[in-house]
């Protein structure tokens, strides 16, 4: 089945308002110029509503949330931002299990996977990130890693549920290093979580986008993106570029 293509940006904790809005207007239109991707641009959520807004006006790319909270509803929770807040300030996308979140905040495989259900429960498409560190890889643990981390979302939520989600596999030595897997290593990875998926629902694990994140740059998107297995990407520092995130985003146009 083709998948269209996503490319999703993740600014992390970076921008100040003013470099916000300009960098969405640049984002958008880029992504008004290119035809059958799916952009998403993930700013901090003090931003939410005016990267939003100047995606709407330029008509390219979707907004999406970083993190969601794992609680559904209001009340007594500083700090945490609910997935209907995210969808009242326009979001469409929310990315859960960021390895970034794992390691600093605590999140385990069982919020995640909470997170994961909080942001469906809100009428979100969860961005559900997996990803092994460089010990587990040399420990030929990747794919238990990988297993287990996708596993207890499954778990969770059931397989239909991934009809509408996307997978992102984000090898945590490749984040921010410069280092970014080969392109086999990301089609390897790819196929084992399409696979695991396949075991449950093989139309479901078919049509489910599955990115790559992890030191995409211009230079190499389009060797990333022509595997079979990878649907698109999830960037990080290449994202606060408008340059350098347009011409990813142009490479996955092409395949
Ligand atoms: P980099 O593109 O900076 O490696 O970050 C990837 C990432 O973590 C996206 O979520």
């Amino acid at each position: 089945m083709p998948r269209t293509p996503l490319v999703a940006a993740n600014w992390k904790m970076h921008t100040t308002h003013e470099e916000a809005d300009r960098l969405a207007r640049e984002i958008a239109a880029g992504a008004a110029a290119v035809q059958d991707v799916d952009v998403v641009v993930c700013p901090p959520s003090c931003y939410l509503m005016p990267v939003g807004a100047a995606l709407a006006e330029r008509k390219g790319g979707a907004l999406g949330s970083q993190d969601v909270s794992e609680i559904v509803g209001t009340g007594a929770h500083t700090g945490d931002i609910s997935g209907a807040m995210v969808r009242d300030c326009g979001g469409t996308y929310a990315i859960v299990g960021h390895s970034e979140r794992r390691a600093t905040r605590g999140e385990d495989d069982a919020c995640v996977a909470r997170k994961f259900e909080a942001a469906q429960a809100a009428g979100l498409i969860p961005i559900l990130c997996v990803g092994e560190t460089l010990e587990e890889r040399d420990g030929g643990e990747t794919d238990a890693v990988l297993a287990r981390q996708l596993g207890a979302v499954l778990e969770q939520v059931g397989i239909a549920a991934f009809a509408t989600a996307v997978l992102a596999y984000e090898p945590v030595w490749a984040i921010g290093t410069g280092r970014s897997a080969s392109p086999e290593q990301a089609q390897a990875a790819h196929a084992r979580l399409r696979a695991t998926l396949a075991a449950s629902d093989a139309k479901i694990a078919d049509s489910v986008r599955i990115l790559y994140g992890g030191s995409v740059k211009a230079d190499n998107a389009a060797e990333l993106f022509a595997q079979d297995d990878v649907d698109g990407g999830l960037i990080g520092g290449a994202s606060l570029k408008a340059e350098q995130f347009n011409a990813i985003v142009k490479a996955a146009g092409n395949h």
